[in-house]
């Protein structure tokens, strides 16, 4: 969808900050793209974009084996600016050179010095904390570029030649521990590359809502709702360009939070008049899922009688030319390098097979962030405790209970999260703490409740601070809340006498447990 005006691209040479990068551009209201380094520079020129950023790396510039950028590029007349690994690789391919550090590297926040005539520094303090990250450093900067930035334990914290304008930073500016990070971006992205800041949500919505009723035309359009943000934005903006054209199917499978799915269907049918069809299939998935304890099991048999409740729905109502899916930037980038191993299978539950017959997707989304899909939202009018609603997985509480799912087990871990959930609100701790649950352990254990012996069930709590998901703490949560919490539960939900607290990390454990 070419929507924008201009654009920068962000080149990924394997750096764990790249979509940082990504995001903070975007906060200064320029789009942006990540793309491998392996883009040519006659790609960058058709593309057109306006200034190009390397990200960092864990290689080593001199290292004849590292990722490489096409030398070309610099002859683009576009400006770049290397970050750390891409300012060490910007000095070596320009004739500079580049040593690994055996002392004294530099880990951390750490004092710089700059020249605040430089076009980078323009407007900063002489001085001030950036977050530094390496083992090698620019020895000798390429001919026609000046040091910009020193620190003790580096000569080149910055240079630039502002006659190409092309400008490097040895620091991270995009962490938050650069106190002024935001404002060397925008010297970048205003004044290096010219960018105007037109990337905004209000004009993504209406752009793309005109961009929609263009494309989809007197057609019709099928969409997956499941009530995250993700589907529900994608679906509204769908719903805005060609009203009851779309029609979205929402298969509740019963596995969802106390509520949730009859929050879903008043919000999208009674708020937004749209044309929704709520498929009850709660029965159908519990019999699919009767005895079966095998966490991966129970996600492949959810995500199949999925596909199917889908299909055989969507075959009652004829013709439908689009499927309309809430895919993200982030599920769309092309990585720089590696893989990394996959410890759960996290098919969505609304992931469908490319071959069911439609003419073509529509990915309004394709192009942002998690936070930018949040705001759009909200833009959107869709109620805030949608577009702040925490992740929650495809399969549901399914993954939530230990061991294999009854009825009864899902009633009882329904009770107990809700309370959760609730006293989380209360204390304000829903948006604080990224993603927070109650799990049915499986584990029954002795208590004594009045004067008997009880032996029930065990729940245990999960809440975690996390930014992507990747890596998570366990959140420190008020003791009193914890309490509160424990108290509820026990004297509320029946069948349950031992309230417990996860705290492992993850690493070494994951975020559900199962
Ligand atoms: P883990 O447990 O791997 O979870 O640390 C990381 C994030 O992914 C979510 N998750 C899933 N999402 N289908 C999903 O759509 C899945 O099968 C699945 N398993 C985990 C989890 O809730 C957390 O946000």
């Amino acid at each position: 969808m070419e929507i924008k005006n201009e654009a920068i691209l962000v080149m990924d040479f394997g750096g764990q900050y790249t979509q940082l990068i990504a995001r903070r551009v975007r906060e200064c209201n320029v789009y942006c793209e990540i793309k491998s380094y392996k883009i040519t520079a006659d790609e960058i020129r058709e593309k057109g974009y306006k200034g190009i950023i390397f990200t960092g790396g864990p290689n080593s510039a001199y290292d004849a084996n590292g990722p490489k950028c096409d030398p070309k590029l610099f002859e683009l007349g576009i400006p770049v600016l290397g970050i750390c690994y891409g300012a060490q690789l910007m000095a070596e391919t320009l004739g500079g050179k580049v040593i690994g550090i055996e002392e004294n590297r530099e880990y951390g926040k750490t004092e710089i010095e700059v020249n605040p005539s430089s076009l980078m520094f323009h407007n900063a303090q002489p001085k001030n904390i950036c977050w530094m990250s390496h083992t090698d450093r620019i020895e000798e900067v390429p001919h026609g570029f000046k040091i910009t930035a020193i620190s003790k334990d580096c000569p080149v914290a910055a240079m630039e030649d502002i006659q190409r304008n092309f400008f490097a930073v040895q620091f991270h500016p995009e962490v938050q521990h650069t106190v002024e990070g935001p404002l060397y971006l925008r010297n970048f992205l205003y004044n290096a590359c010219g960018c105007t800041a037109d990337w905004k949500m209000d004009s993504f919505v209406s752009d793309t809502i005109a961009y929609l009723k263009e494309k989809i035309g007197d057609k019709k359009v099928l969409c997956a709702l499941s009530g995250g943000v993700d589907s529900s934005v994608a679906a509204l903006l769908v719903h805005k360009a060609v009203g009851k054209q779309l029609t979205c199917i929402f298969v509740d499978h019963g596995l969802l939070r106390k509520d949730e799915g009859d929050q879903v269907e008043s919000v999208f049918k009674e708020q937004f008049d749209m044309n929704l069809i709520r498929v009850n299939a709660q029965d159908r998935f519990l019999t699919k899922l009767a005895g079966v304890s095998e966490p991966e099991r129970k996600r492949k048999i959810i995500g199949e009688e999925f596909i199917r409740v889908f299909e055989e729905e969507s075959q009652k109502l004829g013709k439908m030319e689009y499927l309309c899916q809430g895919t993200i930037y982030p599920d769309v980038v092309e990585s720089g390098v590696g893989e990394s191993a996959v410890i759960k299978s996290h098919h969505n539950v609304g992931g469908l097979p490319e071959d069911v017959g439609f003419e073509g997707i529509i990915e309004p989304l394709r192009d942002l962030f998690k936070d930018e899909v949040r705001k759009a939202g909200l833009e959107l009018g869709i109620p805030e405790f949608l577009v702040y609603r925490q992740p929650f997985p495809g399969p549901g509480l399914a993954i939530r209970i230990m061991g294999d799912i009854t009825q009864e087990k899902l009633e009882i871990l329904k009770d107990a999260d809700a309370i959760m959930r609730e006293e989380f609100a209360n204390n304000g701790l829903d948006r604080e703490v990224n993603q927070y649950f109650a799990v049915m352990t499986g584990i029954k254990s002795v208590g004594v409740m009045g004067d008997g012996r009880t032996y029930d069930n065990t729940i245990a709590l999960r809440a975690v601070t996390t930014s992507d998901f990747m890596t998570a703490d366990w959140a420190r949560i008020p003791y009193d809340v914890l309490e509160k919490i424990s108290n509820r539960i026990i004297n509320e939900v029946k069948n349950v006498n031992r309230v417990v607290y996860d705290i492992t990390s993850k690493p070494p454990a994951t975020i559900e447990w199962e």
